[in-house]
């Protein structure tokens, strides 16, 4: 981290989070917690709790929480840095000058970033150079404005092997450089050449604006048409896209993002006024982009090229992003137009028009569907629904899926009965008829059981026998657990002799949904009783044998596999179950619940 030693606990301990949320939400006292209208959400009755001690917030409607820190970087969409330094600056705490401790990894991004800064400063100072002719001519002979071009940092890789080296090389130690991926070393040795040569160049930033990596375009139709930056140490394409630097001062006024496919694409929709416009780098939409976007905000507007590989990613990435929580609706332009053509040809104004008009995705998807099958033959039918049903099934809300299966039906003049069948059998096996994308693996996916809520809670309480507890659970146990990322955690911090609280378990996991279960369970701890932390354990060690049982069962059913081996694994299963569930000190109320697998979702 960017600050001396200490400070940061320093600023979370003098904070007053209560105080803090205050300046953004009215809060009312409630026992112990203060409660108010979720800022992250839209709600009526409030449901976003605040406590003093331990110092978090959690909303039990849309689930975000954390802590001081996690409050400002939602609420004003800042890096974590940054909200240290917002919530210093509050609680009058003076912010250190010189903020950088000079850990190796971090003096080499630095470096790096100050490599790409002047790599960009001194492309954009040739494009306006009788040296930047070709590009200066290529970019306003396809109307874009000078004041645009400016704006986007827009500059010119000169005809030449060593230009820009020669401008760094007094400056950086070319290991830099070439770190950088701004040169090359010649084969055999002997020396650099740059990597960008006659093209025009787009600087790309991370979301700070700090120039990260570029994308250069050929002015001469010779291949690459666009030659990207590689990845380096400040710099992972599947988690950067490009223009939101600007596009979130944008998106906070529409609370919603556009995206689109290309560098063009997104500075021509700036020019027309449409600021909220993000592109990815020269790949396919990542899940790690799914999650930035939705940091930034709720609504995303995909437009994609209308050719068909364009509407392939489209396809592929609505699941993504409606499955990141985000409301999802789809651009649709005329034949042959992508923004940047669309905007030059009818002007902003009609393009933002068109961003109005967006279909919510599954809309658009069954319109797609009728219009490639054929609805009046059978067969057809069944295409038109199995194009539709892989998304069909990824919405969330059983209320939404039930609605937009009753449009799927009449549109494709369905059975819908059968329809809803095999809606029913795809959300019950997870197992749809036609090829999905992997689905990032999310712990919410399933569900949290008591006996993990108990053994969270306990740990969090410090209560004697956790440690004994966790010892007995291995992986085998925890990869099956809604809060296996938790109790990885937890273990962790006791291998290295931590002490086990919801900061120090934030700050060792890096998956969302563990994020707010943390909070969730500081912030709500599930009234234990009488349960212990082995008793806990035990239960949890019972479920993938139980798993197995059921497996077991199945096949004997089937008759498949070999009966006496089965049976033989049977009993030993059913003794170790019973070992298990021999009564330790503190019982959980319930009996063995299902195994976690088994959760089923109904329509
Ligand atoms: P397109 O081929 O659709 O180009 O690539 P474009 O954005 O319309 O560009 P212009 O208008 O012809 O100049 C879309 C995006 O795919 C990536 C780039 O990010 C580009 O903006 N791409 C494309 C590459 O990374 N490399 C390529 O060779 C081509
Ligand atoms: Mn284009």
């Amino acid at each position: 981290m960017a600050f001396p030693e200490g400070f940061i606990d320093e600023v979370r301990r003098t904070a007053d989070i209560v105080r803090l949320v205050s300046d953004h939400v009215g809060l009312k006292k409630m026992g112990q917690s203060w409660k108010g209208l979720c800022p992250f959400h839209d709600e009526k009755t409030p449901s976003f709790n605040v406590r003093q001690e331990p110092p978090l917030f959690h909303c039990f409607g849309c689930g975000e929480g954390g802590d001081v820190f996690k409050f400002v970087m939602l609420r004003e969409r800042a890096s974590f840095p940054e909200a240290v330094e917002t919530v210093a600056r509050r609680f009058g705490i003076p912010v250190p000058e010189n903020r950088y401790e000079p850990g190796p990894d971090r003096k080499e991004k630095d470096e790096l970033f100050a490599v790409m800064e002047a790599a960009a400063d001194h492309f954009t100072k040739v494009l306006w150079t009788p040296p930047g002719t070709k590009a200066r001519e290529y970019l306003l002979g396809r109307g874009f404005k000078k004041e645009t071009l400016e704006r986007v940092r827009a500059g010119a890789a000169p005809d030449s092997w060593s230009d820009l080296l020669d401008g760094l090389r007094r400056r950086f130690p070319i290991a830099a450089i070439v770190k950088a991926g701004l040169v090359l070393e010649k084969q055999g040795g002997g020396g650099h050449y740059d990597r960008f040569r006659n093209r025009a160049v787009f600087p790309i930033a991370n979301e700070s604006g700090k120039v990260v990596a570029f994308g250069a375009r050929s002015l001469d139709g010779s291949e690459p048409k666009y030659l990207n930056s590689p990845e380096t140490p400040i710099y992972q394409k599947s988690r950067t896209l490009y223009g939101l630097a600007w596009a979130k001062e944008a998106s906070r006024k529409e609370n919603r993002l556009v995206l689109m496919e290309g560098y063009l694409d997104v500075a021509r929709a700036l020019e027309g006024g449409t600021g909220e416009a993000v592109a990815t780098c020269g790949t396919a939409l990542t899940p790690a982009h799914a999650r930035l976007i939705r940091r930034f905000a709720e609504k995303v507007v995909v437009n994609f090229d209308q050719d068909e590989a364009g509407q392939k990613a489209a396809l592929k990435s609505l699941d993504l992003l409606a499955g990141e929580g985000l409301a999802v609706s789809v651009v649709t332009l005329p034949a042959g137009h992508d923004p940047d053509s669309f905007v030059k040809a009818e002007g902003g104004k009609a393009y933002r028009d068109r961003l109005e008009a967006a279909l919510p995705w599954m809309e658009w998807l069954i319109r797609k569907a009728a219009a490639e099958n054929d609805t009046k033959t059978p067969g057809g039918k069944a295409a038109y629904f199995e194009a539709i049903l892989p998304s069909l099934a990824k919405v969330e809300s059983a209320v939404e899926r039930s609605a937009w299966l009753s449009v799927v039906v009449e549109k494709g003049r369905l059975d819908g009965a059968a329809a809803l069948s095999e809606l029913k059998r795809a959300l019950a096996t997870g197992h749809v008829p036609v090829a999905v994308p992997a689905a990032p693996p999310v712990a919410r996916a399933k569900a949290l059981q008591p006996a993990e809520k108990y053994l969270l809670t306990l740990l969090l309480q410090e209560c004697p026998g956790v440690d004994e507890a966790m010892a007995e659970l291995g992986e085998a146990h925890l990869e099956a657990l809604a809060s296996a990322d938790v109790l990885r955690a937890a273990k962790a911090l006791q291998r290295r002799g931590q002490k086990i609280t919801a900061s120090a378990l934030a700050a060792e996991v890096g998956d969302e949904s563990a994020h707010r279960l943390i909070t969730e369970m500081a912030v709500n701890p599930a009234p234990t009783g009488n349960a212990s932390p082995l008793a806990c354990a035990r239960e949890i060690q019972c479920w993938p044998l139980e798993a197995r049982l059921e497996e077991i069962q199945k096949a004997l059913r089937s008759s498949t596999g070999d009966e006496l081996t089965l049976r033989q694994e049977q009993v030993q299963l059913r003794r170790q179950i019973n070992d298990l569930s021999r009564p330790v000190a503190g019982v959980v109320n319930a009996a063995v619940p299902d195994a976690p697998a088994a959760e089923s979702r109904i329509v």
